[in-house]
């Protein structure tokens, strides 16, 4: 039998520039977060799974098809979340968040949807998400796109395109199915497979097909914008002036609808055309039902989740790596004391915020020098047994800063500084 392999789909990430590239986009969403007042939350991976039925929606593509479901030997159905703000949602009812208060949220981590998997398609990925919870004003929509566009801004990308559009109130939009199904059920020969088992399900899907057969009969059809109701048109107009005031460009896009149920009104998406057939990194929208739904007061939602293994690699195509941040020191141990004694040197220099890399498993002196040139280190502090004797470190520039010296170990510290490698 060949070695055990990653379950597919699923990646492992490897110490090097990728690790730096995450760091480094964590950072900027931390940052983001805090400069617009959103706190973190943390739920677990695994939920009840009648939590995402009921949420997602029973006949989404994610539910029927994409859900990691299993049971467990308690005898109950668990899912590994496939998104978080129906998570979200549920924590903020179980432990009264909601309750006569306005909150802002923010979460980062792995969500798990059993899809084909593709670049920039993944069974396991990750999602940074905010959802602001209490406010039914355009305002906060708004305050989210751009929130989100700083972030784009922060990590230096372009090449990144807003689509929006508003898919109004339920009452609305159940007159528009009616008149949807009316359309495509006249015309039911010229759908797809796929398209006539939505018919019958979720027909406002169909106009999210990606099957280029079926690009006539979608542009014909009858557009959600003219059955908006007035109370959803006013608050989309509301959206668009705040993002014109914002200076950020968008495109209203009458076909987007969104693969998930519990949206109303606001819904937008950010694609980049760097991406290939994934060109999604972030959707989103406002969910004003949700909550209501899943057994809480009545509490209007929006929010968005943005794609992190596909925002990383738009980074990465934007020359967006980082320089790694370097060890400071490699510690050279020959004999035996010194090798006892190296735990104290290093421990101390540690200590001083120095950050260190001792010498394990002996090895003569040129062999722990390659290892110190291997490290990245900034300089060797070379110490034997005469040394510990002579109470001295010898220091080792590394990478060409002065030369190599002998100083009192009492002074390492401040003959340390010269040597440093400084990182940009
Ligand atoms: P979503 O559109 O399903 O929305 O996912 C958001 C983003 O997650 C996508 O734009 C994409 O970047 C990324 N994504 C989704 N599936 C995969 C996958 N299989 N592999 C890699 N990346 C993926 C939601 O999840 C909603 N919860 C967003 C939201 C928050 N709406 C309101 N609040």
């Amino acid at each position: 039998m060949s070695g055990i392999q990653a379950v597919r789909g699923m990646n492992d990430l490897l110490p090097g520039e990728r690790v730096r590239l995450w760091h480094r986009v964590e950072s900027a969403i931390r940052e983001l977060t805090s400069l617009y007042g959103y706190q973190e939350m943390r739920t677990p991976v695994l939920e009840r799974t009648e939590l995402f039925k009921r949420s997602i929606g029973e006949q989404t593509d994610i539910v029927e098809k994409e859900m990691y479901t299993f049971t467990d030997t308690g005898g109950d159905s668990l899912t590994l979340r496939p998104e978080a703000t129906a998570s979200c949602v549920r924590a903020g009812i179980q432990h009264g968040l909601f309750h006569n208060q306005q909150t802002r949220l923010w979460y980062m981590g792995p969500m798990f949807r059993h899809e084909r998997p593709q670049k920039g398609r993944y069974r396991q990925f990750h999602q940074f998400g905010a959802e602001a919870f209490g406010w039914d004003g355009p305002d906060v929509d708004a305050e989210l796109i751009i929130m989100s566009s700083q972030l784009w801004a922060l990590l230096g990308i372009g090449r990144i395109t807003l689509e929006l559009n508003s898919i109004g109130s339920p009452a609305a939009r159940a007159e528009y199915r009616e008149r949807l199904v009316g359309y495509f059920g006249e015309r039911k020969a010229e759908l797809d497979d796929d398209s006539q088992r939505r018919l019958g399900s979720n027909p406002l899907r169909i106009l999210d097909s990606k099957n280029s057969e079926m690009k006539t009969i979608i542009e014909e059809a009858p557009q959600l914008a003219d059955y908006l109701d007035d109370e959803s048109k006013t608050h989309f107009d509301g959206v668009k002036e705040r993002l014109n005031r914002a200076g950020i460009d968008f495109r209203i896009n009458q076909r987007l609808v969104r693969g998930l149920d519990y949206y109303t009104r606001t819904v937008f998406e950010w694609t980049t055309d760097l991406l290939g057939a994934q060109s999604a990194v972030c959707g989103g929208g406002r969910y004003d039902l949700l909550v209501e739904q899943l057994g809480g007061k009545p509490t209007p939602a929006t929010g968005y989740a943005i794609g992190l293994e596909r925002l990383i690699e738009l980074v990465s195509l934007q020359g967006g790596g980082e320089e790694e941040g370097a060890t400071d020191i490699y510690l050279a141990l020959l004999g035996e004391t010194a090798e006892l004694e190296g735990v104290v040197i290093a421990h101390q220099l540690r200590t001083e915020g120095y950050s260190v890399v001792a010498n394990c498993g002996g090895g003569n002196l040129k062999k722990q020098m390659k290892r110190a040139d291997r490290s990245g280190a900034s300089m060797a502090l070379i110490v034997g047994d005469d040394e510990i004797n002579a109470g001295t470190v010898v220091i080792k520039p590394l990478r060409g800063v002065g030369t190599q010296v002998t100083v009192e170990r009492d002074s390492i510290q401040s003959s340390i500084s010269g040597f440093l490698v400084e990182e940009n």
